[in-house]
């Protein structure tokens, strides 16, 4: 639904579901515990969502388990095996069948560990699959949200979330879900055999039970609190490496090098305090169940014994006996870091799920007949929007209209709106006020994708990804051929320098493009959207780090190429070649358009353009600024900026 009422608040930035992960940073995301997010899910409800996942590998995961189960049942049945070589073979005296029954116990085993190693490899390769199939799916839907929302969030934190957490849930899936099953079957077997030989002694055994129950429970509680605690402060560690090897310049040239160690350091310190109290607890807890366990072990060898002597029992069964005892003492202390485990992998899912779950605020919500060519007329209609819900406006009623295949400059003071208004246009953000329209229809009515191939920006801030030339000009067109790139690279005054690089295209830029100069960058940003052929051409501070007379090459070709498409080109620009240039001049203050016209005209209106020039803010580097100042003192002779109220005006 469209907003076309003011509604500064409703429309803002945090609306609705965003509401609780969207604004509140990280934190919310990264710490479920603080998360407003109303509707909690429960434990299970986590488990069948990951368990949907797993769906499409149901054969591989039931044979798994099936054959994990099988192994398992060979454990239970060895001991009975040996108390039949104790009894029979040693008690008889006969060697040959000693040899036999040991033979048979060694294939149980061997036959066992096979059967149990396939079902664990299945389990575990099914496990990578699951593991891939979610970050693929996490990622995608990262890269659906908002601006709006990165700026709430540590990158470091995210990443950890796309690595650690999917790795939790697949720890759960795998191992801990079938090492839950596993020592189940292993305790209720033993303990059915057990009975099944001797119940007595098997009442001394099930005294362990209460014990080691509320033992699990206890410790499993407390190990879920730290391993929870754990993960956040791994994810805090995460996230300051990660800043301080992005900002790696800053770091240096600023020699804070043992300020970020510093920094890194305490948050270790914090990490290896939980992960210490982790390993306590866990010594504890192994500690007392073992102890518990020697203590029945003891009862059943003396109790046992008694029963030997009284040839009540054989000495096999006392001995198959203590293999039982041994095996529930094993799941018993197991059950604690399973639940733990659990209970980590629904921490874990739960964070990955609410990534999952944030909507993006910018819909896509398109007519379904919307024309496929464009004519590039570009209409702002009453516009308002602000970053957050304090009421503060970036853009405040602006109206304006730029005509289709014209060249408008905006200019303005640092930090009047203009960058955000050419976010707009690309709804990098949605208007809270009024509308946008291009070809009189409004933006948020045509497809995202089919906007954003005829909308290009190239921004302030040039990010090259690592690859080499070619393959960050030819981001902007997938399809394009090598030929087609050079091209573009040509239009954009890259290719001399490029051709005179090592190997060329197939040059590596570095992490972020570090390899090359910030001029050099710009035009390879500026070689990537030409390659689009966009139908609306964004300039913001594009050629900011060229040299004027290059800047003057792309500017003409650019000029050429819109006249000769009909490209809408909107420049943002503090340059007097690129305004002198534009059709129209709109000059923008505090979100407002308070002036526009041609460069000529403007300049002998005497109003805010002019005393942009008489500050020195707009400069023509060729004339050197002094002679500018100079100039505009004399054409704009002392007059006061004049807020002109301008509506609909046609650029
Ligand atoms: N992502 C953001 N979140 C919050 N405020 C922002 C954001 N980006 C810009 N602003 C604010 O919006 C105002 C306009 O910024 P911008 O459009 O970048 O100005 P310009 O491009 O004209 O220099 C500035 O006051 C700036 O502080
Ligand atoms: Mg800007």
């Amino acid at each position: 639904m469209l907003v076309t009422s003011w509604s500064w608040f409703d429309g803002g930035v945090c609306e609705d579901k965003a509401k609780d992960s969207h604004c509140k940073g990280g934190r919310e995301v990264s710490a479920p515990e603080s998360s407003s997010r109303p509707q909690r899910k429960s434990f299970p409800a986590q488990m069948l969502r990951i368990a949907a996942y797993a769906r499409p590998y149901t054969r591989r995961i039931t044979v798994g388990v099936v054959l994990v189960l099988l192994g398992t049942m060979f454990s239970l049945v060895y001991p009975i095996g040996i108390a039949a070589v104790v009894d029979t073979a040693v008690g008889s005296g006969d060697e040959r069948l000693l040899h036999v029954f040991s033979i048979c116990v060694l294939g149980l085993f061997v036959l066992g560990a096979v059967v149990g190693f396939s079902g664990n490899y299945l389990l575990d390769s099914t496990g990578e699959y699951l593991v891939l199939d979610l970050r693929k799916k996490l990622l995608s839907n990262l890269l659906k949200l908002d601006l709006a929302f990165f700026h709430s969030q540590r990158a470091g934190d995210l990443t950890a979330r796309l690595t650690s957490d999917t790795a939790s849930i697949r720890h759960a899936v795998t191992d801990t879900g079938v090492s839950l099953l596993n020592q189940g079957l292993m305790l209720v077997g033993s303990a059915g055999v057990m009975v099944y030989l001797n119940w007595k002694l098997a009442l001394i055994v099930t005294l362990l039970a209460p014990v080691t129950t509320v033992l699990s429970r206890r410790f499993g509680t407390f190990f879920q609190e730290i391993s929870r605690q754990a993960q956040l402060r791994n994810a805090e560690s995460n996230a300051i490496a990660h800043e301080a090897i992005s900002g790696i310049p800053l770091v240096k040239s600023m020699s804070r090098r043992d300020f970020e160690v510093a920094k890194y350091e305490a948050a270790l310190k914090a990490l290896q305090k939980e992960r210490t109290l982790l390993v306590r607890t866990d010594a504890w807890f192994r500690g007392l169940v073992a102890v518990s366990t020697s203590l029945a072990v003891v009862a059943i060898f003396w109790f046992g014994g008694m029963q030997v002597l009284a040839e009540q029992i054989s000495a096999g069964e006392l001995v198959a006996f203590l293999f039982y005892v041994q095996n529930i003492s094993g799941c018993f202390a197991s059950f604690a870091q399973l639940y733990a485990d659990l209970n980590q992998a629904a921490g874990a899912s739960s964070r990955v799920f609410d990534l999952l779950d944030i909507e993006p605020k910018i819909s896509d919500e398109a007519r379904p007949d919307v024309a496929s060519t464009c004519s590039g007329i570009v209409e702002f209609d009453d516009v308002g929007f602000g970053y957050t819900s304090n009421g503060i406006k970036v853009i405040d009623g602006l109206r304006m209209t730029v005509g289709g295949g014209s060249v408008v400059a905006l200019v303005g003071n640092s930090g009047c709106g203009k960058s955000s208004l050419l976010h707009l246009l690309l709804r990098l953000y949605d208007v809270n006020a009024g509308q946008i329209r291009i070809d009189g229809v409004d933006i948020r009515e045509y497809p995202l994708a089919w906007l954003r191939e005829r909308v290009t920006l190239v921004s302030q801030d040039v990010f090259l990804f690592s690859g080499s030339v070619r393959e960050n000009i030819r981001y902007g067109n997938l399809e394009a051929n090598d030929k087609e790139v050079e091209r573009a690279a040509r239009f954009a005054q890259a290719h001399d320098f490029v051709a005179k690089l090592d190997e060329g295209y197939d040059t590596e830029v570095g992490d972020r493009g570090v390899k090359l100069s910030g001029g050099q960058r710009q035009r390879i940003a500026l070689a990537r959207a030409f390659l689009r052929k966009p139908k609306i051409l964004l300039l913001d501070e594009a050629t900011s780090g060229v040299d004027y007379a290059i800047e003057n090459k792309i500017l003409a070709s650019v000029i050429e190429w819109g006249k000769r498409e009909g490209i809408t080109t909107i420049i943002v620009t503090h340059r007097l070649n690129s305004i002198r240039i534009s059709d129209r001049v709109a000059v923008l203050d505090g979100g407002r358009l308070i002036e526009e016209g041609s460069y000529d005209e403007l300049v002998s209106r005497g109003g805010k353009l002019a005393a942009l020039l008489e500050a020195g803010i707009l400069r023509d580097f060729d004339e050197g600024v002094e002679g500018k100042v100079a100039e505009t003192k004399f054409l704009a002779p002392s007059t006061k900026v004049r807020s002109v109220k301008l509506s609909s005006s046609v650029i």
